[in-house]
């Protein structure tokens, strides 16, 4: 979605927001633009275009020594992509950049007569109008008196003329940090990454507050007047963390920093070879005599979701529902005060995850976030959090966020199995010691790396992919069709496998891929049957197992054997080689695997 930086300071500005805008890329984007003010002056310059940043620097002025501008990359919602939908926005006195959506913009247009003065197609634009009717001089009164009429999600980013200096911002839902250091100025952005150059301190800024930045410091005022104390948080990840480091891109470097993610977010938890979160602040009493377990979550969140629900369901005998946050929203939740509800999200932002928390407390004191970024609106607004520690995960397609929230919905389910005496303790024990080899096991996939680069070649020529496994192959096939089909635009399914003769099994002709995934003894025999009906249909069939060869040739084109592990842990190995697969089908279609068409990393629209 979009991305936002602003900076006021000590130092020319332009080159602090154009390498913001780079490192905000991965947001996913479709335009580009800025605007500073001129030098010694209250006028305010604004570039902008449709496009890469890449074409944003080639129609900047090489010098401008500007110390006070915003930057915007534009994911379109409202308008096409276009150089005058593109950000910053421009109405008389104020110019701004934005990120969210303003609702209720048609009847904006209506009570502040803009009907045909508008330039562009975006509710952004009839934001701006907005606040420039409503300024008299001061931008704070501007800005306060402009939101009792906007509705919506927004994060804006405000320069008003004749303020040199100056940036307002202020926020509802949509995510936006900040920061000031004494040696560069102030900043903003819509996540840090994009001034992790400079600090690795931030604080987000409260909802419906406004923040004044200048080149002395940030001040932050609540809509009654009343100043309010940011509250700093720290990452413990420099810029190296959210470089390439080497990699071509950044999803092959964040499928190899696995084994280590793995490792950060478990280790810690492990106490007396059972899952301790008493780190985390979590008490026990949140899994205590909890009849039943949900899960809410997005994309591929969802989907480790879905690992979570097939392990502690069967191995610890709890029903889980998983639901897709944007289909809860509009559902009557089922949940009771004995409903541990359990909110997945790498981001922390996704707007219908956030928003499915926020219904899911009005039924239920007992939510846990597991939360990648530190301080996310998703990780505060939930009672708990446990903190998956991947590190910045910057390509658009989500690897190793994946595989950590896997890990933890693993943890959480032990704990609930011990808190509640659902299994034996030794059983939890020995799976316990199993969870801590797996970096080691990902590490002997890593070493597969080229062979699996073979098979994509094959892959790169289809239309058509399918995903077949059965049991926790199956909730892992869905995540492995997700991956394939966002960075190679392959059409791609997952299917149960005992359910394709149902009806899929149709669109198997010559050649078609279907990975097949089959690590669970107890249906291994019944997932090869199925196989075996898909290869008499001429499929191409790439079989992921842990044999360590495939008695038959028959059964299978390829076959790729998986580490010997216990059968709940192969998820994390075979999801590896997904990735794998996936990423090399993009490089070899050449498609940017970090940047794919129409995705964003973070959804916080609707
Ligand atoms: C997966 O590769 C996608 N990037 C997407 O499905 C993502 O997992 C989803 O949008 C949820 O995001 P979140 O984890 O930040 O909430």
């Amino acid at each position: 979605m979009c991305g936002i930086i602003g900076f006021t300071g000590k130092r020319a500005a332009q080159d602090i927001l154009l390498d913001g805008l780079q490192r905000l890329e991965y947001r996913g984007y479709d335009s580009a633009g800025i605007a500073f003010f001129k030098e010694n002056s209250g006028h305010i310059s604004v570039r902008k275009t449709a496009g890469k940043v890449s074409d944003l620097r080639a129609i900047v002025d090489e010098e401008n020594i500007s110390t006070c501008g915003i930057g915007h990359t534009r994911w379109a919602t409202h308008g096409g992509v276009t150089n005058a939908n593109a950000h910053p926005h421009r109405v008389n006195n104020v110019t701004l950049i934005h990120n969210g959506i303003i609702e209720n913009y048609h009847q904006l247009i209506e009570k502040y007569k803009l009907m045909g003065k508008l330039r562009s197609e975006t509710d952004t634009e009839v934001a701006a109008a907005v606040f420039d009717a409503n300024f008299n001089g001061n931008p704070i009164e501007a800005i306060k008196k402009g939101l009792e009429d906007i509705k919506g999600s927004f994060a804006f980013c405000i320069m008003f003329k004749n303020h040199p200096g100056e940036i307002y911002i202020v926020r509802n839902v949509s995510p936006m940090v900040a920061t000031y250091t004494k040696e560069q100025g102030a900043f903003v952005a819509s996540d840090l990454t994009a001034f992790i150059e400079f600090t690795n301190k931030y604080f987000v800024l409260p909802e419906y507050c406004i923040g004044k930045l200048t080149k002395d410091g940030i001040e932050i005022h609540d809509l009654e007047g009343k100043e309010v104390e940011p509250e700093y948080l720290t990452v413990d990840w420099d810029v190296s963390t959210a470089e390439k480091n080497g990699y071509p891109h950044y999803m092959i470097k964040e499928i190899h920093e696995q084994p280590t993610a793995f490792a950060n977010t478990v280790n810690f938890r492990i106490k007396n070879n059972l899952p301790d979160f008493s780190d985390d602040g979590i008490d026990d009493s949140l899994f205590e005599g909890i009849t039943d377990v949900t899960v809410i979550a997005c994309g591929t969140a969802m989907y480790a979701g879905n690992v979570g629900r097939s392990l502690i369901q069967n191995h610890i005998g709890l029903p889980v529902n998983v639901a897709i946050a944007s289909e809860f929203r509009y559902e009557r939740p089922t949940i009771t005060d004995k409903t541990l509800v359990i909110v997945v999200s790498q981001s922390g932002e996704t707007i219908d995850t956030l928003e499915a928390l926020r219904l899911a407390k009005t039924k239920t004191d007992r939510t846990l976030a597991v939360v990648n970024v530190k301080g996310s609106t998703i990780a505060r607004e939930s009672k708990y959090v446990l903190y998956t520690h991947a590190g910045p995960e910057i390509a658009v397609a989500s690897t190793k966020a994946y595989t950590v929230q896997v890990a933890a919905m693993y943890l959480i389910g032990a704990r609930i199995g011990v808190v509640n005496n659902l299994c034996e303790k030794s059983k939890i024990e020995s799976f316990i010691a199993d969870l801590k080899k797996v970096p080691d096991a990902i590490k002997k996939v890593l070493e597969m790396e080229d062979i699996i680069r073979t098979y994509a070649a094959r892959m790169a020529n289809a239309h058509d992919a399918f995903f077949i496994g059965r049991g926790l192959d199956y909730t892992l096939s869905m995540e492995g069709a997700l991956k394939l089909k966002e960075i190679s635009y392959i059409h791609a399914e997952a299917y149960a496998a005992g359910e394709l003769k149902h009806g899929t099994i149709a669109l198997i002709s010559e050649g078609v891929p279907v990975i097949a995934i089959a690590t669970q003894e107890h249906v291994y025999q019944k997932v090869i049957s199925n196989i075996r009906e898909v290869k008499a249909r001429g499929a191409f069939v790439v079989l992921l197992s842990k044999d360590e060869k495939i008695t038959d040739p028959s059964v299978c084109d390829v076959h790729i054997p998986l580490p010997a592990i216990r059968d709940e842990l192969s998820v994390f190995e075979a999801a590896v080689i997904l990735q794998i697969l996936a990423y090399y089908t993009s490089v070899e279609k050449d498609v940017n695997p970090d940047q794919p068409r129409n995705l964003a990393k973070s959804v916080t629209v609707e």
